[in-house]
C-alpha cells in the first residue's frame, strides 16, 4: 500500500487547518487505498530556511532537517491542506518545501484548500510552481472549501464537510492512487 502524507500547512494559533486536515485523514482512511499518516508542520517546527548548501545535495546539518528529509522520504504521495495568505501560499508550506529537493521527486500530489470567497486556490496555483521546480507531479482533482470558517462546529471544534466535499475528496483520492502508481517506477 501506499504511503500517504495530509500536510497541515498552517501553523498559526486556532488555525482552520487543523479541523479540516482531521476531516481529510478520516476520509483517505475510509477511502482505504493509501497508508494515511497526518504531517503536522507546527510539529515538525522547522527554522526559517537557511542552510549552507542546496538541499539537492543532501548535506543536512541540523537533526530537525534529517529527520524532516526521512518523513518525506518515507511518503508516496502528498496532500497538502492549506489556506492562502495575502492570495500566496503558506509561509510553513513554502519554507518545507524549500528544505528538501530530492526527497520530494516523482511523488503526486493533491490539495485541500480553504478561505474566505476563493477557497485558498490562489495560494494552490502559486504552490503549483515550486511542486513542479521540486518534480512533484500537483493533480487536478482537490477540494476547495470556501467560507470555511461557517464550515467550523462552534462547539466542538470539528470541520463539517458537505456532501460535495466527500464526493471531491473521494474523486481526488481515486486519481491521486492513479498518479502515484504511474509514478512508482521513477521513485523506485
Ligand atoms: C496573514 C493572513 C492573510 C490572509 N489572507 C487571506 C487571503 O488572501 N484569502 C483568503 O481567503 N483568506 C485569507 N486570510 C483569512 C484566512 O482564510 C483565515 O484566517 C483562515 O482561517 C486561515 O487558515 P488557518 O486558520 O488554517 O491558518 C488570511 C489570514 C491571515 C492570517
Amino acid at each position: 500500500m501506499f504511503k500517504l502524507g495530509i500536510v497541515i500547512a498552517s501553523v498559526r494559533e486556532g488555525r482552520v487547518g487543523l479541523p479540516v486536515a482531521e476531516w481529510c485523514v478520516d476520509r483517505a482512511r475510509r477511502h482505504a487505498r493509501f497508508d494515511t499518516a497526518l504531517i503536522d508542520l507546527k510539529e515538525v517546527d522547522l527554522p526559517v530556511f537557511a542552510e549552507r548548501t542546496h538541499p539537492r545535495l543532501q548535506q543536512y546539518e541540523s537533526d530537525t532537517h534529517k529527520v524532516w528529509s526521512a518523513v518525506v522520504a518515507g511518503i508516496d504521495a502528498f496532500v497538502f491542506v492549506t489556506p492562502e495568505y495575502n492570495h500566496g501560499t503558506a509561509p510553513a508550506l513554502v519554507n518545507a518545501l524549500d528544505y528538501l529537493y530530492v526527497e520530494w521527486n516523482y511523488k503526486a500530489a493533491a490539495f485541500v484548500s480553504y478561505g474566505g470567497m476563493s477557497g485558498g486556490i490562489r495560494a494552490v496555483q502559486m504552490t503549483k510552481q515550486s511542486l513542479a521546480t521540486l518534480k512533484i507531479v500537483p493533480i487536478v482533482e482537490a477540494v476547495a472549501i470556501p467560507f470555511v470558517s461557517q464550515a467550523i462546529d462552534r462547539e466542538s471544534g470539528s470541520f463539517k464537510a458537505s456532501e460535495q466535499h466527500d464526493k471531491a475528496a473521494a474523486t481526488m483520492f481515486d486519481e491521486l492512487h492513479r498518479w502515484t502508481t504511474a509514478l512508482a517506477p521513477l521513485r523506485a
